[in-house]
C-alpha cells in the first residue's frame, strides 16, 4: 500500500473513478503542486495551512467543494499535504455521500511516517485534539519524498519525533541507529513498522495503541501552546514522551538520550506550575481514557507495555518536567 515515486506516478496515471478531487494547502499549492503533473487534470481544492484548520468550518467548505467538483460515490478524493490535510481528506471522504475512497500523498516528514498512514481522521474541537473523527483507511498512500527539499527544519524535527516514537515502541532494537536527518529508507522502513502494525489493529483494540506513546501528555501540550505559542504538532508530542518516560521505573539509555535531543532541537515548552491543573483536566477528557482510568502507552526496556497511571503520579511527572526544563 505504500508506492515509491514510480509506481505512484503509473497509479495517478492509470486511476478508475469517475471523477478525482485533490485537497491540498496554500504552502503545499505553491511549492509542491507545480512538481505534480499527473495531479494537473483533476479539481484542487485549497485550504489554510495549519492546525487550525482542523475544524467543522474546514469540513464544510471541503465538502462543498466536493460536492461542486461533482464528486459522486464513485469518485476518489486525494489528501496532498502534511498530517493535517490528510486527516481532514480523509474525514471528509469517509462522511460524504457514507464514505467514498481516499488516497494520500504525504508531503511532510511526520505524514510519511505517520499521519497518512492507518486511517485515523479527525478534527479538533473546543474540548481538544481530534476529538471528532473517523477510521477511514487510505486505498493508497503515495510517496514522492523529493518533496521533503521544500518543507524547512522544524517540520523535519517534528517529524522526526514520530518516527522516534515508532521506532522505540515497535522496533527498539534498532533505535540507535534513528538519528537525525533520516535517510529515504528509514523513512519508508518506519512507515512500513507502522503499516505493518495497524493492518492487525485498524480500530486500536490492541497494540495500535503503543503508538499513543507521549499522545497524553503532547495533545494537552499542543492544545494549550499551539495557538498562543505556534508549538508543532511533533513538538508537543516530543516534550509528551518526555514526560511519559518519567512512569518507566527501569533504567533506560534512551531517556538521556531524548532528554538531550528534546533540549537541543525542539522549542522549550512554556509549561509554568500553574498550567498544571489545565493539563490535568485535558488528559481527563482525552479519548484514550476509558471508564477504569488512563492509560499510558510506554517502551519499557522489557518491551512495550499500557500501564495505569493516576492523577497523582501525572502531577509528579509534571514537576519532573519542570526540573528538565527549567535547569
Ligand atoms: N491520523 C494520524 O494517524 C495522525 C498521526 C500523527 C499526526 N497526525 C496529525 O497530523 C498533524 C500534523 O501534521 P504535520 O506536521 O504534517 O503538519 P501540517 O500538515 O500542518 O504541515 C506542516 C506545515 O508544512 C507545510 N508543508 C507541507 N508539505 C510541505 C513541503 N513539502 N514543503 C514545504 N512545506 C510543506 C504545510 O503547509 C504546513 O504549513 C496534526 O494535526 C496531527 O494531529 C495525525
Amino acid at each position: 500500500m505504500i508506492h515509491d515515486s514510480q509506481s505512484s506516478k503509473e497509479i495517478l496515471r492509470s486511476l478508475s473513478y469517475d471523477r478525482v478531487a485533490i485537497v491540498t494547502d496554500k504552502h503545499v499549492e505553491s511549492l509542491v503542486w507545480p512538481q505534480m503533473d499527473e495531479l494537473h487534470p483533476f479539481s484542487k481544492i485549497v485550504i489554510d495551512p495549519g492546525e487550525s484548520s482542523k475544524s467543522q468550518a474546514t469540513v464544510s467548505f471541503i465538502l462543498d467543494q466536493m460536492h461542486q467538483a461533482g464528486l459522486s460515490r464513485k469518485s476518489l478524493l486525494v489528501g496532498l499535504g502534511g498530517g493535517v490535510v490528510t486527516d481532514l481528506a480523509g474525514y471528509c471522504a469517509s462522511i460524504y455521500m457514507r464514505g467514498i475512497d481516499v488516497m494520500h500523498i504525504p508531503t511532510t516528514l511526520l505524514a510519511m511516517v505517520d499521519a497518512a498512514i492507518g486511517g485515523k481522521t479527525g478534527i479538533n474541537t473546543h474540548w481538544g485534539k481530534n476529538m471528532v473523527g473517523t477510521f477511514h483507511t487510505p486505498v493508497a498512500i503515495l510517496y514522492f519524498p523529493d518533496v521533503l527539499q521544500h518543507l524547512p527544519k522544524r517540520h523535519h524535527k517534528a517529524g522526526f519525533v514520530e518516527a522516534w516514537k515508532t521506532t522505540i515502541m515497535c522496533k527498539p532494537n534498532v533505535w540507535k541507529e534513528m538519528e537525525y536527518p533520516l535517510t529515504r529508507k528509514q523513512i519508508t522502513d518506519v512507515a512500513e513498522t507502522k503499516l505493518t502494525l495497524v493492518e492487525t489493529d485498524i480500530t486500536e483494540k490492541g497494540k495500535r495503541a503503543w503508538l499513543n506513546f507521549g499522545h497524553s501528555f503532547g495533545h494537552a501540550f499542543e492544545h494549550l501552546y499551539h495557538l498562543e505559542y505556534g508549538l508543532l504538532h511533533g513538538e508537543a508530542i516530543a516534550w509528551g514522551m518526555l514526560t511519559e518516560m518519567y512512569f518507566i521505573d527501569e533504567n533506560t539509555h534512551y531517556r538521556s538520550f531524548w532528554t538531550n535531543w528534546v533540549k537541543a532541537n525542539i522549542p522549550p515548552l512554556p509549561y509554568k506550575p500553574e498550567h498544571c491543573n489545565q493539563v490535568i483536566e485535558l488528559m481527563r477528557s482525552d479519548k484514550k481514557n476509558s471508564a477504569d482510568g488512563q492509560y499510558f502507552a510506554l517502551p519499557f526496556p522489557s518491551g512495550s507495555k499500557i500501564v495505569a497511571v493516576d492523577e497523582g503520579q501525572q502531577r509528579e511527572a509534571l514537576r519532573w518536567l519542570e526540573t528538565i526544563i527549567y535547569h
